[in-house]
């Protein structure tokens, strides 16, 4: 080939990769796998390597991979954004509302709603400076987010400017961006049937490098809140929304209002009985505590307000037959029948397996393989059998029996009377545990490593690339063996090492979360992170177990809202020194911090307090959280470090005590009047 022609065909390569590269990153539908496109690259890497004097305009190859995780600039959100806790039932609402009285106190009996839609699309939050949209970032992890402001000022319904008097300074508008049901379908003919849902159109709009991709795209925004406001704030939610409304900001045309369960109730009803003629996709609704100072008392837990609650709609059913009946065995052991069926259209998902529970569903229901059943699906959950509607003229399989040993690693089931879960001893020898356990690692709800699922953890499993958790830091040293791989190359290599060094900083709890432990999920792991001021300290405790375990253990009992169990099974991991060495090598591997409370400065900021006798404004679990989050370090027993006692009703030796020590005692009142200030 002479220089022309060498030329001519890097040239053709060139734009063979872009075409890729555009179906790849910004229309999220390649065309080749990840193995062809490799090999596109490998040959235009090597013809430039070996015409180094041919000039080329552009080279695609300086720009791959590193759109990826670079497309985005990272956005810190001045304040969280929160998820919502689920309610399914009546029983569920009145519940939330026995946790709303019992942590405000006697002090609030009635509690008045704003009622919101669900609406099923992306969460974004938009900063608005002196009435200027300034930035807008994807929600991300609550967090941390991503930059998209370019896209966002392309949609209509978000005003660049509000125009008014008297707009705040600084305002965080939070919303969802969705796209109608109708819109949907227009769009998804003419691309092709690209996306599954709306919501998935949406979220591909959205996510655009090219913001003029997204501005053909018909997006619509509605709020559904505000983080940081500085300036004026209304009384209630729904007054500040409806100010929201006068600037053009859209809010939901079904907002209302109610000041009892039974009323939210009623609403649910009216709201279910019009679902499907309601332009665009909810998936239940949201309910939240009116009052804008309450819901600040109200504060959050874990990822949730305390404040608010999504109400989901009920869910839709069909008819199949369960062709088998198979074991799963969960990352804590748990031996699970799930029925594998003849796969079955509910309400647009394709469903073919079922949970059953627990070998007592199994029984009381007398599923068989063979029998036709109802399967139910809500929401996100898993699917389930309700009942076996079987025709009683044909004739059934035999009756199911639960198995004694399991059918992974064949160690002993075992059967503990208080529990209806049955679950397999072979804790660190059952395959099915430990892959379930880094599975869940990994997983979306703790470390999120992109393109590391299940798929991924099966396939470095069984090549034992990857046998703990720490072996996932060290995947980066395996670049010949996994490129060597079916579907891998070295395009997907590096960007599954890419997203796992971009996840490698983040807070205790998340970690300890991630190690999978029973009864320790996000709020419990947030919890017991609490006992440990700094990471060093949490290391030098696991050198050091046994000193330091009932130290610990006290401080954690301590702990608002944790409980035995939880505490139990944590010092139980930690009994194994292979446990204790891993979480080490962790601590070692990557950027461990321990999440604080935000804590606003106050005359209590570091001081040590403790509450005595009854309040009347507020429970106690309401009393510790307020002052933590003024910086304070609440105690349970008094001793002369002690710096505030708060005096409730009926108060005794606490109170003699402190007097006797010389420690500063206040009222009840007092205690108000000081958050208040
Ligand atoms: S309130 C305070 N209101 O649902 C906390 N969220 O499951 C959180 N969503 O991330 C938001 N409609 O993306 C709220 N009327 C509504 C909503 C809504 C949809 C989404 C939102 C949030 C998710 C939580």
């Amino acid at each position: 080939m002479n220089k022309k022609e060498i030329k001519l065909s890097i040239i053709k390569l060139i734009d063979e990769i872009k075409i890729h590269n555009d179906l790849y990153y910004n229309k999220d539908k390649p065309s080749i796998t990840d193995a062809e496109y490799d090999k596109l690259v490998v040959k235009l890497k090597k013809i430039i390597n070996e015409n180094p004097l041919i000039e080329l305009a552009e080279n695609p190859l300086n720009e791959i991979g590193g759109k990826v995780s670079e497309d985005f600039t990272k956005f810190n959100h001045p304040s969280p954004m929160l998820s919502l806790d689920n309610a399914m039932t009546s029983d569920d609402l009145k519940n939330f509302e026995k946790r709303l009285k019992n942590f405000l106190g006697s002090s609030v009996n009635n509690i008045e709603y704003c009622i919101e839609p669900k609406i099923d699309g992306l969460s974004v939050n938009l900063i608005y400076e002196n009435g200027k949209l300034v930035s807008a970032a994807t929600r991300g992890n609550g967090k941390v987010g991503e930059i998209i402001t370019s896209n966002i000022r392309t949609i209509n319904d978000i005003p660049e400017k509000i125009d008014f008097e008297n707009v705040p300074s600084l305002m965080e508008i939070r919303g969802e961006i969705f796209m109608t049901k109708d819109d949907f379908v227009v769009l998804n003919k003419s691309s092709g049937n690209q996306f599954a849902n709306p919501r998935n159109a949406a979220a591909g709009s959205l996510r655009q490098i090219d913001p003029m991709v997204t501005a053909k795209r018909p997006l619509k925004f509605i709020s559904h809140g505000f983080g940081q406001i500085k300036g004026k704030k209304y009384e209630t939610y729904y007054d500040q929304m409806l100010q929201l409304k006068k600037w053009k900001i859209p809010i939901s045309p079904l907002m209302n209002k109610s000041n009892s369960i039974d009323g939210l109730i009623d609403i649910y009803s009216d709201i279910v009985s019009k679902r499907a003629a309601i332009p665009y996709d909810i998936d239940g609704l949201v309910y939240k505590v009116n009052n804008l100072s309450l819901q600040d008392r109200l504060g959050f837990v874990g990822k949730a307000p305390r404040w608010a609650i999504a109400h989901k709609f009920e869910s839709e059913t069909a008819q199949t037959t369960v062709k088998k009946i198979d074991i799963q065995i969960g990352r804590t052991g748990s031996v699970t029948p799930v029925a594998r069926l003849i796969p079955v259209n509910i309400g647009g998902v394709i469903v073919s397996n079922a949970t059953l529970h627990n070998f007592d569903e199994i029984e009381k229901k007398d599923i068989r393989e063979g029998d036709r059943v109802i399967v139910e699906r809500a929401g996100d959950v898993i699917p389930h059998v309700i009942e076996v509607i079987n025709d009683k003229k044909n004739k059934r399989g035999i009756k199911y029996k639960k198995p004694n040993v399991c059918p992974i690693c064949n160690s002993k089931i075992i059967i503990d009377p208080e529990e209806v879960v049955i679950r397999c001893s072979g804790t660190y020898i059952c395959e099915a545990q430990i892959l379930g356990r880094l599975k869940h690692f990994v997983s979306r709800s703790a470390l999120d490593i992109e393109g590391l699922g299940e798929k991924q953890i099966n396939l470095f499993f069984s090549n034992k690339f990857i046998q703990n958790y720490s072996d996932v830091y060290n995947l980066r040293n395996k670049q010949p063996e996994i490129c060597q791989l079916e579907g891998w190359g070295e395009l997907s290599f590096n960007n599954l090492v890419r997203a796992i060094e971009s996840k490698k900083s983040f807070p205790l709890s998340k970690l300890i979360y991630s190690l999978g432990i029973r009864f320790v999920g996000e709020k419990n792991a947030l919890a017991i992170s609490e006992a440990f001021k700094s990471v060093d300290s949490f290391k030098s405790f696991l050198q050091n177990l046994k000193a330091n375990t009932s130290k610990v253990r006290d401080t954690m009992i301590e702990i608002d809202g944790l409980g035995p169990k939880a505490i139990n099974s944590f010092f139980e991991y930690l009994n194994y020194k292979n446990n204790r060495e891993e979480i080490i090598r962790l601590l070692n591997l990557c950027e461990i911090y321990v999440d604080k409370i935000v804590v606003q400065e106050s005359k209590i900021t570091g001081k040590k307090i403790l509450f005595t006798g009854s309040l009347e404004k507020m429970s106690r679990a309401e009393a510790k959280n307020r002052a933590e989050r003024l910086g304070a370090k609440v105690v349970s027993s008094i001793s002369a470090s002690t710096d505030i006692l708060i005096s409730g009703e009926k108060s005794g030796s606490k109170l003699k005590k402190a007097k006797e020590l010389g420690i500063k005692v206040i009222s009840e009142e007092q205690w108000i009047k000081l958050l208040e200030s």
